[in-house]
């Protein structure tokens, strides 16, 4: 492991927008590391299409190598549609679920804080999305994502097709203690999220998340069965800090949330497990907006915030990349996806360029 001060990036720029949003984030770690008198080295791996076209697996052993070698890594993102008719084993998306496991990450951490300056860029009235912070923990490491058996079969024109959701109760224990913990240092409440009225799953669920609650009599424990709490989050996301809940379940909670802030494209997320964390944009591949200078860098660019934060104990320095960002946005400086109240999009590199002037400005204030 490398010293305190000396931080190995591994970098997985992966498919679609991924390679391109990470150009700014890297740009923005380069000018942060500095500021902090990190030494770094820069790693790079194939994930997804990117390791399709170049190993013919969507996850190479080298990649594994390097992502357990480095203090962190940054995932652009994973998913091409010229590998859809690809079996399951040799998807792209394959690529990202194997890093997860191999890395140990069983908790993704998904915030959700609306920038005011974005509040007219939401599907929802502003009155509803201002005040909004959540962060949504999504178990990462076992549910319906990893479940056996799975498969399809029968003879075509007579198939079944089977997953299998699975609760255990080690794995639920280990990604409520992480909501209950994240809890004690936001606003102490836990949204536990499962379909306990109709699932065994769900019902485990439920019992190994109140036992785990009694550890954390400070801490405030609701629950809400899934599909109502799909329905919370557009008629009253206020009343969320931390929302808990299985892989798929968290996956489609953490869109719904992200969506909140007015474009899912600015926000990171972060997995971590008992090694490094992985760091992502919460957004998709986007095939069709990739190479056009319009992917707006500021997931991926968040992505090196939450690394600051949670990775090398840097909250001051993540705060400032932050501010960076929404000073910004707050200019009206913005990409596509979030120009719709009017005027040109600014091109990516152009926005990049912008937030890095301004990070200059914030670093400065930042006392070491
Ligand atoms: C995400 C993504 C992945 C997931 C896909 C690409 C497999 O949508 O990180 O949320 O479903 O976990
Ligand atoms: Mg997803």
């Amino acid at each position: 492991m490398a010293s305190s001060a000396a931080k190995t990036i591994c970098l997985l720029p992966g498919d679609g927008i991924g390679p391109e949003v990470l150009v700014p984030a890297v740009e923005v770690f380069v000018q942060a590391a500095y500021f902090a008198g990190f030494e770094y080295t820069l790693l790079r791996g194939d994930i997804g299409g990117d390791a399709l076209e170049r190993a013919g697996v969507p996850l190479t052993d080298e990649t594994v190598e390097m992502c357990r070698a480095s203090d962190a890594v940054l995932l652009g993102a994973v998913g091409d549609p010229r590998w859809d008719s690809n079996p399951p084993h040799l998807r792209p998306e394959m690529g990202l679920l194997k890093i997860r496991k191999e890395l140990g990450l069983y908790a993704n951490l998904r915030p959700v804080r609306p920038m005011p300056c974005l509040l007219d860029c939401s599907p929802l009235k502003p009155e509803i999305v201002s005040g909004i912070d959540f962060v949504v923990v999504r178990e990462l490491a076992g549910g319906l994502y990893y479940g056996e058996p799975r498969g399809i079969t029968g003879e075509p024109g007579e198939e079944t097709a089977f997953n299998t959701m699975v609760c255990c109760r080690n794995e639920v224990e280990r990604i409520a203690k992480t909501a209950f913990q994240l809890a004690r240092r936001r606003r102490k409440r836990v949204t536990s999220v499962d379909k306990a009225d109709y699932l065994e799953v769900g019902r485990l669920w439920r019992r190994v998340v109140e036992e785990v609650a009694q550890g954390y009599p400070d801490v405030e424990l609701s629950h809400q069965y899934v599909d109502n709490c799909a329905m919370q989050m557009v008629l009253r996301p206020a009343q969320f800090d931390v929302v808990l809940a299985e892989n798929t379940f968290g996956g489609i909670m953490g869109d719904i949330g992200g969506m909140l802030t007015g474009s899912i494209a600015t926000l990171p997320s972060a997995s971590v497990g008992d090694g490094p964390c992985l760091y992502a944009p919460v957004h998709g591949s986007a095939p069709h907006l990739a190479g056009k200078n319009q992917a707006n860098p500021a997931g991926a660019i968040g992505c090196v915030a939450m690394m600051f934060e949670t990775s090398f104990a840097r909250p001051d320095i993540s705060a400032a990349i932050r501010r960076a960002v929404e000073y910004v946005l707050q200019q009206g400086r913005r990409t596509g996806d979030l120009s719709r109240v009017g005027g040109e999009p600014a091109h990516a590199d152009a926005f990049a360029q912008l937030v890095q002037e301004r990070l200059s400005t914030e670093l400065e204030a930042v006392v070491p």
